[in-house]
């Protein structure tokens, strides 16, 4: 069928833009919209707040046992454990741990599985780092954005100073420069290219040139089908 429901997978660098370019996307073709990243920072938030040693493995199992982790269909904000925590996982706080927590193949194994059953029936986009390699590897469209670190950096520091964080602007630079390093070179599920996705260079684009260059993709992939 011409509009048999697609699986959209979205990888990119953090603060590349792919979780907007993901929710327009979702919202125009009616899909529901996975954020992969905030599940790990949820899962980091956690362990924060019950002190959880990053190398005591039992103790990480534990703390994987007591989560649930959902999103609240009419906003998608995070849920953990039924709280919303959607504001609390964007600080600093939390994106300083969340590369080390991410590379955690207990933590993985967990998110992964979680994010298979949540997008088993298709017309479903996830973003996140290795959607297009390990999620779902056979994704009907893949998709990898990046643009330039400075343009990077300008992004995620006006989403915090909207959001009423106090940041400086190197923190934030550190801190992706950081999380792009620990992201790609981990050895569980580094963040990588798949062959077959098709790159997104975002840095001169606005969102709706972004988002018009996905719905053309979708476009030719129905029209192939
Ligand atoms: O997309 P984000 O910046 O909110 O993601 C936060 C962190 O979670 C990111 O630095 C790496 C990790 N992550 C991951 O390892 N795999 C994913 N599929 C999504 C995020």
């Amino acid at each position: 069928a011409h509009s048999s429901p697609l699986t959209i997978a979205i990888d990119g660098y953090s603060a590349c833009g792919k979780s907007t370019l993901a929710r327009a996307l979702a919202r125009r073709l009616g899909y529901s919209y996975i954020d992969t990243g905030a599940m790990y920072r949820a899962v980091t938030l956690h362990l924060q707040r019950d002190e959880v040693n990053l190398e005591d493995d039992a103790a990480v199992t534990e703390a994987l046992r007591q989560i649930t982790i959902a999103f609240r269909p009419e906003d998608n904000h995070v849920l953990l454990n039924g709280e919303d925590v959607e504001h609390q996982i964007r600080g600093l706080s939390v994106s300083k741990m969340v590369s080390q927590v991410a590379a955690l193949s207990k933590v993985r194994r967990a998110m992964v599985e979680q994010q298979r059953r949540m997008g088993a029936d298709g017309g479903v986009i996830l973003d996140g780092r290795d959607i297009g390699t390990v999620v779902f590897p056979d994704a009907d469209l893949k998709l990898f954005v990046t643009a330039d670190l400075e343009t990077r950096i300008d992004r995620r520091l006006s989403e915090l100073l909207a959001d009423g964080q106090e940041v400086q602007r190197e923190e934030v630079a550190a801190n992706l420069e950081e999380r792009d390093y620990i992201d790609s070179h981990r050895a569980d599920s580094p963040l990588r290219m798949a062959d077959d996705a098709v790159l997104l260079d975002n840095t001169h684009l606005g969102l709706e040139e972004l988002v018009e260059r996905g719905e053309e993709l979708v476009q030719q992939l129905r029209t192939a089908r």
